[in-house]
């Protein structure tokens, strides 16, 4: 298995690893990410191999000041005003490439744009310091849920990797908002905890959903985000021999027979319910049930990212689809 550090004692042994062109697993706000140097295109293929993802998509490249974000991607004036509000924190912006950028082709995936992201804490100390980006998909093996704990972590990929550096269960509990300013008005490419309102309110833009290209919603529909159990959505009932992943106070008929029950959250906060999405998800599928129901989440603000989030772990399965990351 790999080594657990906290992130005091982690960063050296960390630099050493993304030196030696390998992955670490490392904590950030949305979910843990397995990092590489992403000007290194072999440590990038690591990432790849550790994850078994079955197609080279793009990945996020993390810098830890705008200087660095300069130097890979060029900013229209909207960008800028999202990056200075929310950044560092749980939003992606897509941006063209800008020429001598140094990222890895394997990064970007041949596009000539870049998906660019800024975090906050240990993971920008860990930038700085290595003085180069970090390309970090979620740290999970492709199509699992998404680890928002090191141990989680460590027992999907430990085998493969050297570090998990343990900041503690991430703060947000699902991936970062990806974002990018187009003549029509900002693009949503995946819901996150920067809501739709909050892209709103602050460019006075409209706001649109999905890619416009296939490489914009990878994967949308597909299997996602997937625990080994089934997934079953908006329910009202409970059946026989299925868990149940609840949400506020729950009145779900048939609860009582539940393999299994976990609350997202009792009092029907949303953030709370994407802190806990993934490791719930975790533990009622260690419950064996074979079938997961989820009650109805509201769509409004963070919930819009929670329920793509469930939609894809519900979506069906198998090779035919692709599934991936
Ligand atoms: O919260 C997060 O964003 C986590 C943490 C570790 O930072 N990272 C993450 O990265 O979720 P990843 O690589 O799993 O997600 C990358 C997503 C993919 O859906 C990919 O297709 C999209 O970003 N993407 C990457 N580059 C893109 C580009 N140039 N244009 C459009 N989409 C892009
Ligand atoms: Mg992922």
């Amino acid at each position: 298995m790999a080594k657990i550090l906290p992130p005091e004692q982690a960063l050296e042994d960390a630099l050493d690893i993304l030196r030696s062109g390998e992955p670490v697993a490392i904590p950030t706000e949305t979910v843990y990410g397995l990092a590489a140097d992403a000007t290194n295109g072999e440590a990038v293929a690591r990432i790849f191999e550790v994850k078994g993802r079955p197609r080279f998509n793009p990945l996020i490249v993390h810098v830890a000041d705008m200087e660095m974000a300069h130097r890979i991607a060029v900013f229209d004036e909207i960008s800028l005003t999202l990056a200075q509000k929310f950044w560092p924190g749980p939003l992606t912006l897509v941006l063209p490439l800008r020429e001598g950028h140094g990222v890895h082709g394997l990064v970007s995936a041949g596009l000539e744009t870049v998906a660019l992201r800024m975090p906050r804490g240990f993971a920008s100390q860990l930038i700085q310091r290595l003085g180069r980006p970090l390309a970090a998909p979620s740290a999970n093996s492709s199509g699992k849920i998404s680890g928002t704990t090191a141990q989680a972590v460590n027992a999907d990929l430990g085998g493969k990797i050297k570090l998990v550096v343990d900041g503690g269960p991430a703060d947000v509990g699902v991936e970062s908002t990806i974002a990018k300013v187009t003549p029509e008005g900002v693009r949503i490419l995946r819901p996150g905890s920067v809501t739709a309102g909050d892209l709103e309110a602050l460019t006075g833009l409209a706001v649109l959903r999905g890619g416009t290209k296939g490489i914009e919603a990878p994967g949308m529909m597909l299997s996602h985000y997937a625990p080994d159990a089934r997934v079953r959505l908006d329910a009202t009932e409970l059946r026989e021999g299925e868990a149940l992943l609840a949400f506020g106070p729950s009145r779900i008929a048939g609860a009582g027979t539940a393999l299994a029950m976990l609350n997202l959250s009792e009092h029907g906060s949303l953030r709370e319910a994407a802190a806990n999405l993934y490791s719930h998800l975790q533990a009622l599928d260690r419950s064996g049930a074979s079938v997961i129901a989820v009650e109805p989440l509201p769509q409004e603000g963070l919930g819009e990212a929670i329920n793509d989030r469930l939609r894809r772990a519900a979506a069906p399965r198998g090779n035919e689809s692709g599934s991936q990351q």
